[in-house]
This record gives C-alpha cells, sequence and structure tokens, in this order.
C-alpha cells in the first residue's frame, strides 16, 4: 500500500490503488448511506475529501473521526463528482490513530479569533490561516538560502550567547547561572564567579562576528533568533526574533542597498510562485489586495530618499502625526508608514542618517554628521531592513567608540579588523518576522511567530 502526501496527490494525474493518506479531519457530514471526511495532513493547504459509503468496513470507524481526530484512510482516488475539487478518495479502510474528543477540542468552529489562538499556540497550526502562515515562512526561509547562495554567500553561524552588546542599546537579556533570587553580594560572589566569569548575553546581532567571518570568506550571511529586552509592546516587535544579515566586502553603501532590493524582491517573487494557494487563501479573507500589493513590491523599482529629504517630505506633508517629524530624530513607525504607504506608495531606502542617532560602527560620511546607513521602509510594515557601511578606518571608529563614552581597548578584536587588512564592507539585518508579515498582510508579528515571546507573556 503507497502512502501519500495530499499535495502530492492533488497534483497528480495518476494515482496508485489502494493508496493511503494520514492526516487530521477538518470536517465530517454523515449522512444516511455515506459520510464524507475532509482530511487535511497540513502538506498544502487543501483538504483530501474522502467518501465513506456505509457498506465499507470503514464505516465501523466514522462515529469517531470527529473533527480534530487523526486518522489514516486507505482507498481508490477519483474524479470527484462535487464541486470545489478535482479528486476525492472512495475509502475502503479507516483507522482513527488518535480521537479528538468533540467536548474538549477547542478547534470545533470555522473561525475563531486571533486573540484566542494565540491562546492554545500548540494548535493553532491545525487552522487553514496558521497552516498556511508557517508554509510560507517556510518557503520564504528557504528562498533567502537560496538567494544568498546563487550570490557567492556562505552561511555562518554567529553565536547566541555574547559579551558585546552590538547595537549598544542596552536591550540586553543577561545569562547567568547565579541564582536570580539572591543578590550575587548576598551570596557571596562576583560576576568572576559566574559562568562565564564576564557579563553574558543573548546577542542582539551577529553582525560583528558576521564583520569578522567575512573578512575571510567575503561575503556570509546570517540567519538565526535574536533577542532584544526592549519593553515595547507593538505589533511589529517581539523578545525573540529571527534575523538575516549579510555581510559583504569590498562593498559600499549603494551595493547594501542594491543587495536589500534585491532580497526582498526575490523572496517575494518566490513566495508568489511557491505559495499561491496561502497567499490567495489571505488576499481572499485577511488582507484584500495583498496578491496586487506583492506583484507591485516584486516588479517595480523601489525608491530611494536620504534622510533629510524624508524629514523635508514628512514635514510638508501636511498631515498630523503624534510625533513631529524632526530633523536629528529617528523617524517613528507612523513616519515610516507614511513614507512608504502614503507618499511613494513603494518600499523606499531612506539613507544617510545623523550619526547621533545610529550605532557606533557605521561608516561616517564627509559631511562629518551624518552616517553611511539605511533603512528600507516598506508598506505595512514600516522598518523591514536597517544596514549600513561599517567604519573600516580604524582611527574613526575608535574616535567614535570614545565620543560614545566607550573604552575602544573593550572593542579589541573588532578593532583587528580594522588593523590587519581593513576593508570597505557594509551590511545589512533584516528582521524575518516582518518579512512574513509583509508577505502574508498579516499585522501583528505574534501571528507570524508559531510560539511568540513578548513581555509578559511566555506560555509555551
Ligand atoms: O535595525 P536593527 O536594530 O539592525 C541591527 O541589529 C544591525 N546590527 C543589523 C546589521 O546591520 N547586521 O535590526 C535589523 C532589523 C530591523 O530592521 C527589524 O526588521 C528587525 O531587525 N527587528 C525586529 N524584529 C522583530 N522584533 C524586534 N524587537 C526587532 N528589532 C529589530
Ligand atoms: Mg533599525
Amino acid at each position: 500500500m503507497t502512502a501519500g502526501l495530499i499535495r502530492g496527490i492533488l497534483c497528480s494525474e495518476n494515482h496508485p490503488s489502494p493508496l493511503t493518506v494520514k492526516g487530521w479531519v477538518r470536517t465530517r457530514r454523515i449522512s444516511k448511506n455515506c459520510a464524507f471526511l475532509e482530511i487535511n495532513d497540513g502538506s498544502c493547504l487543501s483538504n483530501l475529501q474522502c467518501v465513506v459509503d456505509r457498506d465499507t468496513d470503514a464505516w465501523l470507524a466514522i462515529e469517531e473521526a470527529d473533527t480534530g481526530a487523526a486518522v489514516s484512510v486507505t482507498g481508490t482516488v477519483q474524479p470527484s463528482l462535487g464541486k470545489g475539487q478535482k479528486w476525492e478518495m472512495l475509502a475502503s479502510m479507516l483507522e482513527i490513530l488518535g480521537k479528538a474528543a468533540p467536548e474538549t477540542y477547542p478547534l470545533q468552529k470555522k473561525r475563531h479569533s486571533d486573540e484566542f489562538l494565540r491562546g492554545i499556540a500548540h494548535l493553532r497550526p491545525r487552522t487553514n490561516k496558521y497552516g498556511s502562515v508557517f508554509r510560507v515562512r517556510s518557503e520564504a526561509a528557504f528562498a533567502i538560502h537560496d538567494f544568498f547562495r546563487a550570490k557567492g554567500f556562505y552561511y555562518v553561524h554567529t553565536p547566541i550567547i555574547t559579551g558585546s552588546d552590538c547595537e549598544g542599546a542596552g536591550e540586553m537579556f543577561r545569562v547567568t547561572t547565579l541564582d536570580p533570587f539572591v543578590p550575587a553580594s548576598g551570596q557571596g560572589k562576583t560576576i568572576a564567579d559566574d559562568f562565564f566569569g564576564k557579563d553574558a548575553k543573548l546577542t542582539v546581532s551577529g553582525q560583528l562576528e558576521a564583520e569578522a567571518l567575512a573578512t575571510g570568506l567575503g561575503r556570509v550571511y546570517t540567519f538565526g533568533p535574536t533577542f532584544r529586552a526592549e519593553n515595547s509592546n507593538t505589533p511589529r516587535h517581539a523578545a525573540e526574533f529571527w534575523m538575516v544579515e549579510p555581510e559583504m566586502c569590498f562593498a559600499d553603501l549603494h551595493d547594501d542597498i542594491e543587495l536589500g532590493e534585491a532580497l526582498i524582491r526575490n523572496v517575494t517573487g518566490h513566495v508568489l510562485n511557491h505559495c499561491q494557494e496561502e497567499l490567495g487563501l489571505f488576499d481572499r479573507f485577511m488582507s484584500p489586495g495583498l496578491l496586487d500589493r506583492l506583484q507591485s513590491i516584486f516588479s517595480r523599482e523601489f525608491d530611494k530618499i536620504s534622510y533629510a529629504d524624508a524629514i523635508e517630505i514628512l514635514r510638508k506633508s501636511g498631515q498630523k502625526f503624534q510625533y513631529e517629524a524632526e530633523y536629528g530624530s529617528d523617524l517613528q513607525t507612523e513616519h515610516e508608514r507614511f513614507l512608504a504607504e502614503e507618499y511613494f506608495k513603494n518600499p523606499v531606502a531612506v539613507y544617510d542618517y545623523p550619526k547621533d542617532i545610529k550605532a557606533f560602527y557605521m561608516r561616517m560620511n564627509a559631511d562629518n554628521k551624518t552616517v553611511a546607513a539605511v533603512d528600507i521602509l516598506v508598506p505595512g510594515i514600516g522598518e523591514l531592513i536597517g544596514g549600513s557601511q561599517r567604519e573600516e578606518r580604524l582611527d574613526y571608529l575608535k574616535r567614535r567608540i570614545s565620543e560614545l563614552g566607550q573604552d575602544p581597548d573593550d572593542y579589541g578584536w573588532y578593532l583587528d579588523l580594522r588593523r590587519y587588512g581593513t576593508v570597505p564592507h557594509s551590511g545589512f539585518g533584516m528582521g524575518f518576522e516582518r518579512l512574513v508579515m509583509m508577505l502574508t498582510g498579516i499585522s501583528n508579528i505574534r501571528d507570524v511567530l508559531p510560539f511568540p515571546r513578548t513581555p509578559g507573556s511566555l506560555e509555551f
């Protein structure tokens, strides 16, 4: 007996007989002489309709094939007589692999609120919406690896436990084996007695280590979990998220922007091609116009504009913002979204930011006021990519570290990269969840992470 995935069965023209499928019952309708089971095995959005006749052995188990039950169905695939599907299975055997008591199984109804489903994050992958989100997520990850591989980038793994604060924003989780409920001094201990003998944190970015790897491998990228203890309860911040961080040598800010744009457009194109069913679902029910928006992102060149010009546009827009746009302060989400959604109606790369609102490692421009930084803003999200050309000049970098009140000696290994064979190099970080939000039209980051971690919430 051959076992098959529903995805393969539905797009194939020839089916061995008998054939077995294993999955979960989505719905069951019982009439007098036959029953219809809609089976989903997660391989695709579509269900396989299984017809169970009263005079077959399969009928014996029909009462236990409740919504949510795991089943194995064996039978013959035949052209469907009903509307909405090309193939159906005429069942000869039905085995219950795992029951789901109808009195308690939470996913009885067709539609539940996002809030309710967040409370049962362990069961929501079984719904059409979340199954589709996580399939798109997988396809997008694949497309990212594919993109970089084709461009000669090597995939590197940077540490999750780190001793350095890349962004200098101080929003890091501490890693320790000391008793958290007794102050170290009360335990008669100092940081020297902790596991690493020094202050250890969860990484906020793999960039600094990626820079080291890039100076050996030329072009690298990381794609891994990233942690930020920023207490911002917004729909686009998570405490644990995944970041994609390319770093390339012999490349300036212009090359960096080009790479970021190509990445976003390529991945969008891949998902448009490979996730048609899923995107169709989002476009119909959750985010009308999604397909047109993605098609536009894929086919149209991104706009590019300096930070100074962006501030001008915002100030002249006549738009009432909660925070006024002012030269010298960071763009707020409302500003970013206005630029991408209303003004350009297109992704836009904003570059050359005042040095005081950006990190220490960004390359100083000739004006000595701005740095070669870029943020790529996209409709519906705001900032999707943040990156820069890196300061490769040892004296400039040391001066910048001192200016920020830090000791250049603490950056020994990072400065070595400038002491020995330094080269112009650039990179960026792209928030993977924000990308998945853009691709699916889902507006809350909690709904594109399988098990979201946000302030005050660690349920699973
Ligand atoms: O702009 P950020 O802070 O840049 C860096 O960390 C650089 N070291 C990256 C680099 O140049 N290699 O973060 C990069 C991206 C943001 O644009 C955003 O998409 C995402 O990471 N991001 C978050 N996503 C979800 N939740 C959070 N709390 C995020 N913080 C940043
Ligand atoms: Mg940023």
